[in-house]
């Protein structure tokens, strides 16, 4: 079967009004200013109000993406939200936002793959639209990870933030997605994860009295692995395009530490000037931070037809990816 085209044909993005500086959480944690911005890079991060759910932020970035592509909600045939922070268990978050922008009959899923998602979610998008099943999808990273924070823990407290990206992707003549390479290792589930709340562990008294229903990490462990995997997906993404690394114009990475994305770019011989950072203003936001960054530098005019992007996320699971992308007109 001969495959079609893919492109990008609106961004928008969104964070909740209420800023959280690093001084802000010195007020209550044992950490500071100094310690977070040279271990992390991060400044500050938005958290949602109480009431303010991940569709909240998922449906101003859908309609600002709407807005910039010039098309109504009923143009859309299929929307999905990567969200591990979702409204809630079901209906998925991707419903309700298709409910919500008034486009209630159209498909609607999401995808949980933590940090990952977005990456997942644009090869699963690409494919779907190259493939003819679709001809325009609302690809939404969506993410309250405030809500799930153990706020007296230093060491993921300070790592998060809450945020929307959304992307339109349209069928086209040429085509954008040019290669994916994604993988998942679960050996070590705990490295990264919400112990209680699912099947195995379903909540109970003594699950929230040790507060097993908020996000643990092992930090340490996973910046070794992150760094190694997120520079293995991109050298096999770009052997996939039959491209090299002078090749990219832009790295688009996910925004879970300074010091990562550092590593990564040094390796892939990027300057700092062709790498797109915006993890002081809003820490780790997971599955929305790839297309935060992205909406904020098309909207910015920072993208060229022509220029060839480099998305490429490490997260829970553990999970990872890189995607290849050609901008088109
Ligand atoms: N403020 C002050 N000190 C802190 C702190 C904080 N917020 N958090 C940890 N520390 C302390 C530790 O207790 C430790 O103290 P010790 O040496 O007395 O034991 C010291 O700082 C060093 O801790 P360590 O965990 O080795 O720091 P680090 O340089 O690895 O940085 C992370 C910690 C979490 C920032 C870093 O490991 C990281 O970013 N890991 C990846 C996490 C990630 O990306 N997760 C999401 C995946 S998408």
């Amino acid at each position: 079967m001969a495959l079609g085209g893919v492109k990008i044909v609106g961004v928008g993005h969104h964070a909740p009004a209420h800023v959280v500086a690093n001084s802000d959480l010195e007020q209550w944690l044992d950490t500071s200013d100094e310690w977070i911005t040279a271990r992390t890079g991060m400044k500050r991060r938005h958290w949602a109000a109480a009431g303010e759910s991940t569709s909240d932020l998922a449906l101003v970035a859908a309609n600002q993406a709407l807005e910039y592509a010039g098309l109504q909600a009923t143009d859309i045939d299929c929307f999905i939200v990567c969200t591990v922070t979702p409204d809630y268990y079901f209906p998925a978050t991707a419903c309700l936002v298709a409910a919500r922008l008034g486009a209630k009959d159209r498909p609607a899923f999401d995808i949980s793959i933590a940090c990952s998602g977005f990456i997942y979610g644009l090869t699963a998008a690409s494919g779907l639209i190259r493939s003819g099943v679709y001809q325009r999808i609302m690809l939404i990273g969506a993410e309250t990870l405030s809500k799930i924070l153990n706020k007296d823990d230093r060491s993921t407290a300070i790592l998060f933030g809450d945020g929307a990206g959304a992307v339109i992707l349209e069928a086209a003549q040429e085509n954008s997605f040019l290669s994916s390479e994604l993988g998942s290792d679960a050996s070590r589930p705990e490295l990264l994860y919400v112990e209680a709340g699912g099947s195995r562990h379903p909540i109970d008294r003594a699950a929230l009295d040790e507060r097993l229903n908020l996000v643990q990490m092992q930090g340490r462990e996973i910046f070794k692995t992150a760094v190694i995997k997120m520079i293995e997906a991109t050298a096999k993404a770009l052997e996939k395009a039959a491209l090299s690394k002078s090749d990219i114009t832009l790295l688009i990475p996910h925004q879970a530490n300074k010091r990562i994305i550092d590593a990564a770019a040094h390796y892939l011989e990027m300057p700092g000037d062709k790498v797109v950072t915006n993890i002081h203003e809003y820490g780790n936001t997971s599955a929305a931070s790839i297309p935060i960054a992205l909406s904020e530098t098309v909207r910015a005019g920072k993208i060229q037809p022509g220029n060839v992007i480099v998305f490429v996320a490490f997260g829970g699971g553990l999970s990872w990816g890189a995607v290849t992308w050609r901008w088109a007109a």
